[in-house]
């Protein structure tokens, strides 16, 4: 079961103009609800009637008497902006941990593909998985790049991409997963997150070389656990799952990728 805990802010940091990250104390929340990395958080954005807004945990840990968990998040519209004016020490109304995560075990050795604002949660794979995995990290251009250094720190290796070429390989994130597979395709999985398309992408040439590979969907939501049906995502053999409560980690073969 989800919980609802108020969590306090422990640090802000702005990472480029328009993306912020977190760090929160979050009680037992990460002890009593945690079923694997790339579960989100539900955050109350504002005192009005607006709904909670889904943000995928970054990293997470129960180290200390609370747990700590941290989100990244970039400024969309009114709920994210709001987000981000809050400051250390204020508190926020969260629900979590929510969905489900990424089917993997520490001992996995990941080849992990993040684009843009999908980059975060797959931080906390690297972590999870003590350092084995590699990482194909995309952005838009080099002033968009956000957690290289925090990558490197927890993967065996760190590759970059931009769609303009200012930073890393000039193109898209598949291109690199294709490389590197020619290379090495002794992975156990592809955890993959980031827009649809390049999910879509991630997931041919996964394909291609034999690999699971598990993808984090982005939908709309409304309630987040489950009961208002917003959050549907078509999958191939016809089913609609529900991406808060089904994912919003799906195995990329059976999604619909055409619906
Ligand atoms: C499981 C999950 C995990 C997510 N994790 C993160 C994360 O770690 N960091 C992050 O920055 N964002 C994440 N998102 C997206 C985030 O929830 C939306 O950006 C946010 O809800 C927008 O709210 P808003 O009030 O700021 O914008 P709104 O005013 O609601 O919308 C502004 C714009 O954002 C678009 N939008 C709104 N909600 C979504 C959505 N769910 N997916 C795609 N586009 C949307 C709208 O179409 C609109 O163009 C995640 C979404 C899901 C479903
Ligand atoms: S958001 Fe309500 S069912 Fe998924």
């Amino acid at each position: 079961m989800p919980k609802q805990q108020t969590c306090t802010i422990l640090s802000k940091v702005w990472l480029n103009q328009d993306t912020v990250y977190l760090s929160l104390l979050a009680g037992d929340m990460v002890r009593t609800t945690f079923r694997g990395p790339g579960q989100f958080l539900h955050i109350k954005c504002g005192d009005g009637l607006m709904l909670r807004r889904p943000i995928s945990v970054s990293t997470c840990s129960t180290d200390g008497s609370e747990d700590q968990i941290s989100v990244v998040f970039e400024i969309r519209g009114q709920g994210t902006a709001w987000l981000a004016e809050r400051n250390k020490g204020e508190s926020l109304d969260v629900l979590g941990l929510l969905g489900n995560g990424y089917p993997i075990a520490p001992e996995s050795r990941c080849l992990l593909v993040g684009g843009g604002i999908g980059v975060p949660p797959l931080l906390g794979c690297a972590q999870y998985t003590q350092g084995r995995s590699s990482a194909i990290l995309g952005f838009r251009s080099s002033d968009k790049g956000i957690l290289q250094d925090r990558f490197r720190k927890s993967c065996a290796s760190v590759q970059l991409a931009t769609d303009d070429g200012s930073l890393g390989y000039h193109g898209f994130v598949d291109a690199v997963l294709q490389n590197t597979l020619e290379r090495d395709d002794a992975y156990d999985a592809v955890l993959a997150c980031g827009p649809r398309p390049m999910l879509k992408n991630v997931a041919a040439v996964s394909r291609q070389f034999g690999i699971p590979c598990w993808v984090s969907m982005e939908e709309r939501m409304g309630c987040g656990v489950g009961a208002c049906l917003v959050c549907a995502c078509g999958m191939k053999d016809g089913r609609m799952a529900h991406v808060c409560k089904d994912g919003p980690v799906f195995n990329a073969q059976e999604v619909d990728w055409n619906a």
